[in-house]
């Protein structure tokens, strides 16, 4: 479980979060949803310690990321919304390995755990390329099977729709769904599109740094939505 507790954030002067209670299960789908520059980036990358709270606290399964930086980091992957920025290396395969080789791992084992996950994400095709020549929807394929090889038990996805063509839009939503029902991974989209909360259980919606709505995606309302700046 991550908890989030009586959590405040500021870059600089202002406080961009203000006061959040949230809780994000094991093995749940949970969507962040509101409207652009709410704070809903800035809350995630609490989760896996990129940012640290100013005041109050972000514990990982049991453990502050205050002071337990690398646990949060391993088990909450991250994909960005910039997803080329992810990228490292400049061969598919490379790219997905290097996560693997800061770990103390066997070469074959390596190779073991890029095949399966360019399998499962069906890139097995383009594991020779070069990541500037493929699409976006592959480059984003790819930066997600970096952050999978690592094997986390939480994945956050950050607008991973808003890049993407309708195909793409479909097959990355599969995926997520797939991840969070078969494999167990947790899931938390950051959104602020409404059809996004297609396979999404629980929701928590921002609105200006504080938490509006949090509970099951069916008790949301047009109201809600709305007073949280998105079209209802
Ligand atoms: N690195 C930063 N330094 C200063 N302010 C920032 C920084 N990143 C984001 N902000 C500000 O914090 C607010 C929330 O941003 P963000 O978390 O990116 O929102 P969202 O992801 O919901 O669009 C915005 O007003 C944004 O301008
Ligand atoms: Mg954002």
């Amino acid at each position: 479980m991550i908890e989030v507790k009586n959590l405040y954030f500021k870059y600089d002067e202002k406080f961009i979060l203000k006061n959040i209670n949230i809780e994000i299960k094991e093995g749940s789908f949970t969507a962040i949803i509101g409207a652009n520059g709410s704070g809903k980036t800035t809350l995630a990358k609490h989760f896996n310690a990129l940012l640290l709270p100013t005041k109050g606290d972000v514990i990982v399964d049991g453990l502050n990321t205050k002071k337990y930086e690398i646990n949060a980091r391993k088990k909450v992957g991250f994909v960005f919304q910039n997803f080329e920025d992810q990228m490292v290396h400049s061969i598919v395969e490379e790219d997905i390995a290097f996560g693997l080789e800061n770990l103390e791992l066997e070469n074959n084992e390596i190779i073991d755990i890029v095949e399966k996950t360019l399998n499962k994400l069906k890139i097995k095709n383009i594991e020779k390329d070069n990541v500037n020549m493929i699409s976006s929807g592959q480059k984003q394929l790819v930066a997600l099977a970096g952050v999978l090889a690592m094997k986390p038990k939480y994945i956050v996805f950050d607008e991973p729709t808003t890049m993407l063509d309708i195909n793409n839009k479909k097959n990355i939503m599969s995926i997520m769904k797939k991840l969070n029902k078969k494999d167990k991974i947790t899931v938390i989209l950051i959104t602020n599109i409404l059809s996004d909360l297609k396979y999404a259980d629980n929701v928590i919606l921002i609105k200006k740094g504080t938490v509006i709505f949090d509970g099951k995606k069916s008790m949301l309302n047009k109201k809600i939505l709305k007073e949280a700046g998105l079209n209802a």
